[in-house]
């Protein structure tokens, strides 16, 4: 029977990750540092025959070599501090969670010859003003006092070492750059996220500068779709794919969007981010995807738009009570 393992089990594309595959017949292994009974993520994966799941942190060997199935076809890495904020709390976690963390499951794959599967981020191009980014295009980062660019330059650093691994060993491994994923399950820090979590418990959303920056924002439904491709076609390996929705929107509209679906009358609060952060916030005015590598290869684009895709997660968060508890 094909069997994965997942890391970042609990996490929102996780969890939803783990549905497909369970979905899809395959015997699944999740990893995450969160206790099971507290991931209320997995409660539709938790009581699956296939779903064996184990509560760890990714920072300590053992308990990667526990976890480790050489019989599986694929590892889905996707446990990551998520969020500047939480590296800054404690910044040598970067080097900790995000490079020694992965560099040994990078050997543990490379010894058994176990296709991995690396979640970076639209973060490595940086600031980058030539939208959209291709794939091989430059990373263009900022000062190294600036906080953002520590996430980018972890998720980077991984990128070089599977290259190299895959260049030195054939190591199998596949690479997607996500671009604003959003849907149900996801921690309410991010904009469609808080702003309907906002809106649902009757508290204004935050915009940000006027909210004239555009994202490119991704149903999560969509991206774990083109994660499974990229993990299992034969034409993925040793390569690195862009998945996002091309579509730009700018922050503001997207915020009314999530007002307007959740029949709410607040209007968004203006929060002037160099009063509120000081100097060390820097922000990027457009992120675009060139996704035509994803299409070819893969066959994947993305087909949720966001209105549909804000108005799917407002009723999910509406059934799930507990979400906005
Ligand atoms: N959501 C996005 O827009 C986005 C964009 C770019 C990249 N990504 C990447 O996708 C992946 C999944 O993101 P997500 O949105 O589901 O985030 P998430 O925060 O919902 O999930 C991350 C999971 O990793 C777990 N984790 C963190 N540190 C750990 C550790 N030391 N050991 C074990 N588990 C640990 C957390 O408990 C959490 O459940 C991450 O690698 C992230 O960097 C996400």
């Amino acid at each position: 029977m094909n069997s994965a393992m997942v890391t970042g089990a609990a996490g929102m594309i996780g969890s939803h990750l783990i549905d497909r595959l369970l979905g899809d017949g395959v015997v699944v292994y999740g990893l995450d540092v969160m206790p099971l009974e507290r991931a209320n993520n997995l409660q539709e994966a938790r009581g699956h025959s296939n779903f064996h799941y184990m509560q760890g942190d990714i920072r300590d060997k053992e308990t990667i070599e526990r976890f480790f199935r050489p019989e599986a076809s694929t590892l889905y890495h996707l446990a990551s501090v998520v969020g500047v904020r939480h590296y800054m709390e404690d910044p040598l976690s970067l080097i900790d969670i995000a490079i020694i963390g992965t560099r040994n499951f990078i050997a543990l794959c490379e010894k058994h010859n176990v296709r991995i599967l690396f979640t970076s981020t639209s973060e490595v191009y940086g600031r980058n003003p030539a939208v959209p980014w291709k794939e091989t295009d430059d990373r263009i980062l900022g000062a190294t006092s600036v906080d953002r660019w520590s996430y980018s330059t972890s998720k980077a650093l991984i990128e070089h070492m599977l290259f190299g691994v895959y260049r030195k060993s054939g190591m199998p491994m596949s690479i997607v750059r996500f671009f604003n994923v959003y849907g149900p399950r996801q921690n309410p820090i991010y904009v469609v996220s808080q702003s309907i979590y906002r809106a649902l418990r009757n508290e204004a959303p935050e915009v940000y500068d006027g909210g004239r920056q555009t994202r490119c924002f991704t149903y999560v439904g969509d991206v774990v779709d083109g994660v499974v491709r990229a993990a299992t076609l034969p034409d993925a390996v040793g390569e690195v794919f862009n998945l996002g929705n091309p579509t730009e929107v700018a922050i503001g509209d997207v915020i009314d969007l999530c007002l307007k679906h959740s029949e709410s009358q607040l209007s968004p609060v203006d929060i002037e981010t160099g009063k509120k952060y000081g100097s060390v916030y820097e922000d990027i005015e457009r992120r675009v995807p060139d996704v035509s590598k994803a299409r070819e290869r893969l066959g994947w684009q993305a087909t949720t738009d966001v209105s549909t895709g804000i108005a799917r997660t407002i009723a999910w968060a509406r059934a799930n009570p507990w979400y906005l508890a």
